[in-house]
This record gives C-alpha cells, sequence and structure tokens, in this order.
C-alpha cells in the first residue's frame, strides 16, 4: 500500500509534501520521491529506502513553485529501486500511483509499437505515458483523465500533474483511498487523513471512481462519465485520542482497516523482485537445515492458535510436513514426544503469553528448533526463540485480535510457500502463481472493507440474537472458530465455530429459530472450480457446505453465507449473503476473516460493550 500526498496553493510544496510523506510511512517505506512545478518545468527527486534518504537530498533545495505531488512507496511492481521509485514522468506529465493497473502490460506493448520507451518497470510509468498520449491529442488534464480510465483494471488511486496547466491537481480513487484536503487558498490530495489534518479539517473522502480537479481555490468533482458530483465535505473535530484512533470510534475498528497495509507492511522485503517469488531472508539463511525438518508443532494461544490451524493446511500442503497444533496452556502438560528433526512454531501477538512462552521453553529443554512468528520486537519471545518472524503490524491496541491474526496468517503463507520451494515440493512456476496471488491480497482486503456498511446492517437485525454459530470446512473451519471467537470476546453473545461436517454429530440439536448461523463457503478460484448457472461445478466440497447450509435452513436457522461475488447459488439460499472478492484457495481464509471481524465489531457496539477493552480479558495473557 503506497502513500501519496499533492500540493496546490501558494505555499513552498517541499515542507508539505515531505512532512506529509513522513505521515504516510506507514504505508509502505522502499523508496519516496516528490515533484514540484518551477516555473515551466516539473522538477523530480526520488530515493531508495525511507523517507529520511529523500530529505537529505533536498536540503539545500527551495521553490518558488506552489503545486506538488509526492509518493512513498511499498513495491508491488518493479523492485524497490530508485529508477522504478514514483514520481514517474512522460512528456509533460508527472503521476504517482498507488495500487495496481492490473492491465499494464497490454497498454505497455501498444505503447511501445507506437514507439514509446520506458525507462522503469513499473505500471505506474505506463499510465504517465497514457496521459502523455492524450495530451499530445489536446486533450485537456482532466479529460485526459476521463478517457483514460475507462481502459484501466485493477485497484488504484493516483495523482498527477500537467506542466502545461500549473494551476491544476487531479486526482482519482477507484479501488485505494484518496482524500482531498481544503485549506484557505490551497487544496491537497492524501492517502490518509492524517498527513494533512494538521493543515485542514474540511476534506472530502473520494469514492469509488470519482476525479477530483483540484485548483488553489476550489476543487470540483467529477464522475468517470464526466458528470459533475457535488462535494459531500466533512468538517473533522478529532481530538487527540480520536487523532490516535485516527477518527475511528475504536482502536479495534482502527485495526480492522489498518490490513490491507499491515498485511503489505509484513509481505513487504519478503518478495525476490528478481525471481517474483517468497524469499523471506531469514529462512533463505538456513533452508539447508529446513530441508530436514519431518514434522512441526505449532503452538499459541486463542486468535494465535487459529492462525496456526491455517497454518496446519498451508504446511501441510504446500511443503508436505506433517504438523500438529496445540493450544499453549495444553502441550508442556501433554508430555510432547518431539525430536531433533522437529521445529516448534510459536504464534503470539504480544510475545509474552505465558503459555506459549512456556511451550517454547519445553521444545527447547528437548533440543528442538524454535521459530516465532510475531508482532512485538524484543519480546520476550522474540529473544529467547532461535529465529523470529515479525509480523509487521503495527502496535495492536484492540485487545480482540484483528490485524495481528490477518498478519499472522500471512507470514505462514509465505513460510509454507518458501518451505514447499526449499523442499522441491512446489515449482518454481507454482511458487511465483502464489506469490502474485499474494501481492493482490492487500487490495483485497481494502475492496472487501467496502462491504461495511452492508454488514452493518445485518448487524442491527442480529442484535439481539441469542445464539450464533459459524461453521466452514477444509482451511475455513479454522476461521469460523475465530469469527465466533471475535463475537464472544467483544459482544460476550454464546458463538459456537465448528468444522460443517460435524454437525451432524451433535451441534445441530442447538439450531433453531433464534439461532444464526454464519456459513463460510467462499470459492476457490482454482482452475477447476468456476461459477456457472447452476452454482460451483467440480468443488465437491461447496456441495458439502451448501448441504450442510440446508440441513440448518430445515430447522429454522437465519443463514448468512461469506462467499464470493458472483455466486449464482448461495445468495438464494441464504438470509443475508456477503459476497467477496475471488481469490485462492489459500488466501480464502484470509479474506474470509474480515467480514467476521466487521460483523462482530457492529454487534458489540449495538450492544453497547467495551469493544476495546472487553470485560475480564487482557491483551496479553501473561500469567497461567
Ligand atoms: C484474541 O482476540 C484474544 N485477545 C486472545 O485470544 C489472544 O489471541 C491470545 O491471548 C494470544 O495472545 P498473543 O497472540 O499475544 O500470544
Amino acid at each position: 500500500m503506497c502513500g501519496i500526498i499533492g500540493y496546490n496553493g501558494y505555499q513552498d510544496p517541499k515542507g508539505i509534501l515531505l512532512d506529509g510523506l513522513k505521515r504516510l510511512e506507514y504505508r509502505g517505506y522502499d523508496s519516496a520521491g516528490i515533484a514540484i512545478l518551477e516555473g515551466d518545468k516539473t522538477e523530480v527527486f526520488r530515493a531508495e529506502g525511507r523517507i529520511q534518504q529523500l530529505e537529505t537530498k533536498l536540503t539545500r533545495h527551495q521553490f518558488k513553485g506552489h503545486l506538488g505531488i509526492g509518493h512513498t512507496r511499498w513495491a508491488t511492481h518493479g523492485a524497490p529501486t530508485e529508477n522504478n521509485a514514483h514520481p514517474h514522468q512522460a512528456g509533460p506529465i508527472t503521476l504517482v500511483h498507488n495500487g495496481i493497473i492490473e492491465n499494464y502490460l497490454g497498454h505497455k506493448l501498444i505503447l511501445e509499437k507506437s514507439h514509446v520507451s520506458f525507462s522503469s518497470d513499473t505500471d505506474t510509468e505506463v499510465l504517465a505515458h497514457l496521459f502523455d498520449r492524450e495530451l499530445k491529442s489536446g486533450l485537456s488534464l482532466k479529460d485526459s483523465t476521463l478517457k483514460i480510465l475507462p481502459l484501466l483494471k485493477g485497484s488504484y488511486a493516483f495523482a498527477v500533474i500537467n506542466e502545461n496547466e500549473p494551476g491544476t491537481l487531479v486526482g482519482v480513487s477507484n479501488g485505494a483511498p484518496l482524500i482531498v484536503g481544503i485549506g484557505e487558498n490551497e487544496t491537497f490530495l492524501a492517502s490518509d487523513v492524517q498527513a494533512i489534518l494538521h493543515r485542514t479539517n474540511r476534506v472530502i473522502y473520494l469514492e469509488e471512481g470519482q476525479i477530483a480537479v483540484c485548483k488553489s481555490n476550489h476543487v470540483e468533482l467529477f464522475s468517470q462519465e464526466g458528470e459533475s458530483l457535488k462535494a459531500n465535505i466533512k468538517t473533522l473535530h478529532w481530538t487527540a485520542d480520536q487523532m490516535e484512533k485516527a477518527g475511528y470510534r475504536h482502536y479495534m475498528l482502527k485495526e480492522i482497516h489498518e490490513q490491507s497495509q499491515a498485511i503489505a507492511n509484513t509481505i513487504s522485503g519478503c518478495i525476490d523482485p528478481n525471481s517474483g517469488t517468497i524469499q523471506i531472508p531469514q529462512i533463505e539463511k538456513i533452508k539447508d537445515t529446513l530441508k530436514s525438518i519431518s514434522r512441526i508443532s505449532i503452538v499459541a494461544c486463542g486468535t494465535a492458535r487459529h492462525a496456526g490451524l491455517v497454518g496446519k493446511y498451508y504446511l501441510e500442503r504446500f511443503a508436505k510436513i506433517s504438523t500438529d497444533v496445540d493450544f499453549g496452556s495444553e502441550f508442556r502438560y501433554r508430555q510432547p514426544v518431539l525430536d531433533k528433526n522437529s521445529l516448534t512454531i510459536l504464534i503470539s501477538q504480544s510475545g509474552e503469553t505465558a503459555d506459549t512462552l512456556a511451550a517454547l521453553r519445553e521444545s527447547k529443554s528437548q533440543g528442538v528448533s524454535t521459530l516465532s512468528i510475531c508482532n512485538v520486537r524484543e519480546s520476550s519471545l522474540a529473544r529467547e526463540s532461535d529465529l523470529v518472524l515479525y509480523t509487521n503490524a503495527g502496535p495492536e491496541i484492540g485487545v480482540a485480535s484483528t490485524k495481528a491474526f490477518t498478519t499472522q496468517l500471512t507470514m505462514l503463507y509465505m513460510l509454507a510457500v518458501q518451505l514447499g520451494e526449499i523442499r522441491g515440493i512446489i515449482s518454481n512456476e507454482s511458487a511465483k502463481e502464489l506469490t502474485t496471488d499474494l501481492m493482490h491480497l492487500p487490495h483485497l482486503v481494502d475492496n472487501s472493507l467496502r462491504l461495511e456498511g452492508k454488514i452493518e446492517e445485518i448487524a442491527q437485525t442480529l442484535q439481539d440474537t441469542p445464539f450464533f454459530f459459524y461453521m466452514g470446512r477444509d482451511n475455513l473451519y479454522p476461521i469460523a472458530l475465530e469469527g465466533a471467537l471475535k463475537l464472544k470476546e467483544i459482544s460476550y453473545a454464546h458463538a459456537e465455530g465448528y468444522p460443517a461436517g460435524e454437525l451432524k454429530h451433535g451441534p445441530i440439536a442447538l439450531i433453531d429459530r433464534q439461532a444464526a448461523v454464519i456459513v463460510l463457503a467462499p470459492l476457490n478460484n482454482s482452475p477447476k472450480s468456476k461459477i456457472s448457472l447452476k452454482g460451483f461445478e467440480d468443488n465437491i466440497l461447496f456441495e458439502k457446505i451448501l448441504s450442510n447450509l440446508q440441513q440448518v435452513k430445515a430447522r429454522g436457522g437465519q443463514v448468512i453465507t461469506i462467499g464470493t461475488e458472483g455466486d449464482g447459488l448461495f445468495p438464494k439460499e441464504s438470509k443475508y449473503f456477503i459476497g467477496l472478492p475471488k481469490t485462492s484457495w489459500a488466501l480464502n481464509p484470509i479474506l474470509s476473516t474480515i467480514p467476521l471481524q466487521v460483523l462482530a465489531y457492529h454487534i458489540a457496539s449495538l450492544r453497547g460493550t467495551d469493544v476495546d477493552k472487553p470485560r475480564n480479558l487482557a491483551k496479553s495473557v501473561t500469567v497461567e
């Protein structure tokens, strides 16, 4: 997830752009750059690494211009080099971009056929050349934008300036966030309101497909069809605490919405841009040792253990390593039999959970190697483990774990794929495919969060429901457990998660008209699964989860299905249907978690519980 900043006003843009980028640095920090229109030329400055490097480059530069854009990058296409850093230029056009233009290669080939040459590997530079082509045909920046948007596929936001239109800054949001700030004789663009809120509290949150044409003293809004829109200007009166929560009512909701960035930041640095495959640096270093691992024990507590349960599916599917998952509170007491070819993986957000630490020490006492997946640097778990893989989720304040969980799953996915390739279980080609799938995940999470309004409406109808039953199959069964835990720990409602196939062995006795049943039934976008008029073909699990759903419905349960947009079958079978973007078998657990977190949050909010500090709970259980 990259960070975009833009300025059009009466001040020297340099300080405004750099300060804004520093406030956006959590969105990505592979490289950064700014561009400022100085006279009739746009001056561009870019640097690899953190914003500090860019700031050093600009120390002696002052500008007379008043129009500029800036960008801090999380690399998706092209290595994190200065050459691939934004802004990108083409003729009089200078542009910064967040997101993915999925069909950029087709456009690149067409442009190359008309003798356009490229200096970077990025989709962003292709976009800049598309603008240059339209300007050459005599269109303005705004009209070029209207001409280009229908040509693009993907989810993105961008800011663009044209040397020949010195008073105009254009911003577009289409699947990635972009906010307009309206000051006194100055306007701003930013990926996140935190980058500009200290300069103006009057903002417009651009909606899907909207175009903002920012002049220094006013902003015009257009739809993709060119229709002029009335700007919905919000005036934010945020206290310091709300700034901390970035305007969200609770830390938990803020952290739910931070997940695409948290996942992106966890992936960052673990992809080899040359091979296009997953390369967690620490794993690469000990790959020979890892080849001899014959068995893995995953030990964790609560939500972290649910991540471990999904990790089992990943490790056994991609790396063919037999994997067990234990409760931290049980592991040492069952006197586990470990051997020198075992590896114990500990998963913990805090790195201070007593039972998980005890499992680490039990493993070390048996001479077993330990690898931890942890979110807190220098925590006890991190210090005592042989190897630590950090989830760069950032501080998680809400007691209910959200972004820690999805980044744990992200790390387990990367670990399993890399181990699979190291051990020769998956081909380099498959590893590349699995890596590409992963690179799209942050945007899919962002898109899934756009369903929050619909999920909130469902929460309103369920707020007084006495009993919730979550069910899923295969690698979604652990997500059923996690969905139930999320709800019960913050709303105090009774909720159970179960493998759907177990229903008939007892739990179905619980189902009556009072019960709300959440069914996890997303489509795997593997070639053999395709949506047709009949519904899902060639995917036996869907027929089975469908019959589980019908068993519940027959007993009066209210069915809420978390499925895939475009599904022709489950919506008809469900009282409510949440259609997520299509993704892969392996990434379905991560994406399916998002609506369950949002549902739990809104039911708890409606019930008036203390969402961030639920009764009886602590963020880290440091005692037995
Ligand atoms: C998750 O929502 C809970 N707060 C709890 O289950 C938590 O996951 C568990 O206590 C483990 O904490 P850790 O990840 O810090 O070890």
